[in-house]
């Protein structure tokens, strides 16, 4: 499948997900890259770059490979712990995403808090909110999807997720929709410093809910269940709440907003195939999966850190380089997926990984989905004859491909 060549004179003749080109149409950039070698250096960024879905299935079910920003050579020093501030003790001091069997322990420890169970109780708190966006919205003739809806799941699902009561919610709206800039490596230190202040609000705001929690204890929703956990193990305890709590924002913000928009896009863009899309919420977990393949959404993929100086695929890897994990590529290899450029929401994906794959897999998968499922099903229910008004134009800077708008015409 791939093939070893010579590094091209410029990789961004290659691979450049920041051009026109590659936001318009990304799979014959995909394709190339993909074909130039199982790993490769890929200069503009510094960092190698992992191809193959074999591969890359391998590095994600040994992670033998570190998640952890500060183990990248290009980091700023890991600040000592007499300085931390609350936001570096819930980033490194407990970490979900340093610790190897820490993360192992928090997952499983974690897991029934994710259950179907708890996703059909949180839909049931989500729907009322999902309802009164369209309310709120009434019946124009055309409407931006991405402004009046899509821009406000990520703060639902992750409010009602948490069970963060509405006193809270002006406090916490910045951190849901800047959080993930404190790890943005491209980001102004003036930027990712005020992201990191509005971080640590968020923090006392999550004690003092946990602390109010623990006074007046609830059933059946995410933090009942973290903080019984709490309670059972000596080896979990607060700092691990407050982790996973960043960890959810941080993961689950961008990557609702983006799949919000693109869902409905594609959705809209093939009408004849809504309807089987949104016939069970098995054949919408489906349909999502052919939205992100024939979107090829990402550009970068999934960032990891070499631990110490090793072999990756027969290639000499320094200790703190950049490898980026990327499984969008092969979304358009004809040998995995016949016709790649056509869309078809009854594909099969064995195996599926637009949630990951091993020890790190989504954990916020089934929620992804069940609020992307409501909100499609409340925009067709309300406005059954809804299409695109226009072709939505794509930004090019953005860390994923992005619309600048998403402009819906209702048909009255
Ligand atoms: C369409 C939306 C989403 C997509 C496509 C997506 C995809 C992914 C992928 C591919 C990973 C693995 C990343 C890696 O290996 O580095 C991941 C991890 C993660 N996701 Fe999601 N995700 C989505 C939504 C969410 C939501 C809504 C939440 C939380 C409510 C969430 C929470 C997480 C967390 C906490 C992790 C890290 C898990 C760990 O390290 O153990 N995600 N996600």
């Amino acid at each position: 499948m791939s093939m070893e060549q010579e590094a091209p004179a410029s990789w961004l003749d290659v691979y450049d997900p920041y051009s026109k080109a590659y936001c318009e149409d990304p799979a014959p950039q995909c394709l190339a890259l993909y074909n130039s070698g199982r790993f490769v250096y890929y200069e503009p960024w510094g960092a190698w770059v992992m191809t193959q879905l074999d591969d890359i299935m391998q590095c994600w079910k040994e992670e033998y490979l570190s998640s952890d920003f500060y183990d990248w050579e290009h980091a700023p020093p890991r600040p000592p712990e007499a300085e931390w501030t609350n936001y570096e003790r819930a980033m490194i001091g407990h970490s979900l995403l340093a610790d190897h069997d820490h993360h192992l322990l928090v997952r499983k420890i974690a897991a029934p808090a994710f259950s179907r169970n708890v996703v059909d109780e949180i839909e049931r708190r989500i729907k009322p909110d999902i309802e009164k966006l369209f309310d709120d919205l009434g019946t124009p003739d055309t409407f931006d999807y991405k402004e009046e809806i899509a821009r406000h799941i990520p703060f639902i699902s992750i409010t009602r997720l948490i069970g963060v009561p509405e006193k809270y919610w002006d406090a916490i709206r910045p951190v849901v929709a800047n959080f993930t800039d404190t790890w943005n490596p491209t980001l102004s230190d003036e930027r990712r410093e005020k992201a990191r202040q509005e971080c640590n609000i968020a923090i006392d705001i999550f004690k003092e809910m946990l602390a109010e929690r623990r006074r007046s204890p609830q059933r059946d929703d995410v933090l009942s269940i973290l903080l019984e956990a709490e309670a059972k193990h000596d080896d979990f305890d607060e700092w691990d709440i407050l982790t996973l709590i960043l960890a959810l924002i941080g993961a689950g913000s961008d990557t609702t907003f983006t799949f919000q928009q693109w869902t409905v896009y594609a959705l809209l863009k093939h009408r004849e195939q809504l309807a089987t899309a949104l016939s069970s919420h098995d054949a919408f977990a489906n349909a999502f999966s052919e939205v992100s393949r024939w979107g090829v959404i990402s550009k970068m993929g999934f960032a990891r850190y070499a631990p110490r100086d090793m072999e990756i695929c027969g290639e000499p890897v320094r200790k703190g380089a950049m490898v980026l994990l990327m499984p969008h590529l092969y979304e358009h290899d004809p040998a995995y997926f016949p016709e790649p450029s056509k869309f078809d929401v009854t594909r099969t994906f064995e195996p599926d990984i637009r949630f990951g794959y091993g020890p790190r897999f989504c954990i916020g998968a089934a929620l992804a989905k069940r609020q992307l499922y409501l909100t499609v099903s409340e925009l067709v229910r309300r406005f059954p004859n809804i299409e695109l008004a226009a072709e939505p134009e794509r930004l090019y800077d953005q860390t994923s491909i992005a619309f600048e708008s998403l402009l819906l015409r209702t048909n009255g």
